[in-house]
């Protein structure tokens, strides 16, 4: 099936996904400049749990993606831009799982168990490893510079579309 717009449930996930993503991405730099306080650590929780939230949200989103097949892209569209515009998408959605991942060993390896919400306890997958929790934290930061440049394009060209070339792209997700 071929529709004009996507779904209710498609656009809800991306607009939620994305409001709790930049949320993230600006406390995780904010709380990593704070001196350690009792402040930090909260911060630090409500980030590991939003984060698990998201990891949680992007399972069930790749599930609807798979199961109701997007609108086609605009026919106008030259055939590099369709490539750059699957691969960007593909980015995104692989960054949304590897960056929560690597959060969530990270937070292992450095002997800290993330408890959801202070309820759920979440396995820890690695045991204490302090290289190996120093190596996540920078592939964590990594993995985020990464992700707001893919984010900024992403934007750039929703923006592009809407303005510039007026093809009612954006409006699909509205
Ligand atoms: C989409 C989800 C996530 C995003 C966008 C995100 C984003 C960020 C960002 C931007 C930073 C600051 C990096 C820096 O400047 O060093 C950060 C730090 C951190 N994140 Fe995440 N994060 C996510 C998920 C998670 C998860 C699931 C956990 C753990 C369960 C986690 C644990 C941490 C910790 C502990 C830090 C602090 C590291 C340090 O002290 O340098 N994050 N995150």
């Amino acid at each position: 099936m071929n529709t004009t717009t996507y779904t209710p449930v498609a656009k809800s996930l991306h607009w939620l996904m994305a409001v709790m993503i930049l949320g993230l991405l600006a406390l995780g730099i904010y709380m990593h400049e704070l001196p350690l306080s009792p402040q930090k650590l909260t911060l630090y929780s409500w980030h590991k749990w939003a984060g698990v939230t998201v990891f949680l949200l992007v399972w069930l989103r790749l599930a609807w993606r798979v199961t109701h097949r997007p609108p086609a892209l605009p026919e106008a569209m030259s055939r590099p831009m369709r490539l750059a515009a699957h691969a960007g998408h593909a980015a995104l959605y692989g960054l949304m799982v590897v960056i929560p991942l690597s959060g969530w060993l990270m937070s292992s390896a450095k002997g800290f168990q993330t408890v959801w919400f202070g309820v759920l306890p979440i396995p820890d997958l690695v045991g204490r490893d302090k290289a190996l929790g120093d190596f996540l934290q920078e592939a964590h930061k990594a993995l985020n510079l990464l992700l707001m440049l893919t984010l900024g394009g992403h934007l750039v060209a929703a923006l592009w579309h809407h303005f510039v070339l007026k093809d009612g792209t954006l409006n699909r997700m509205r």
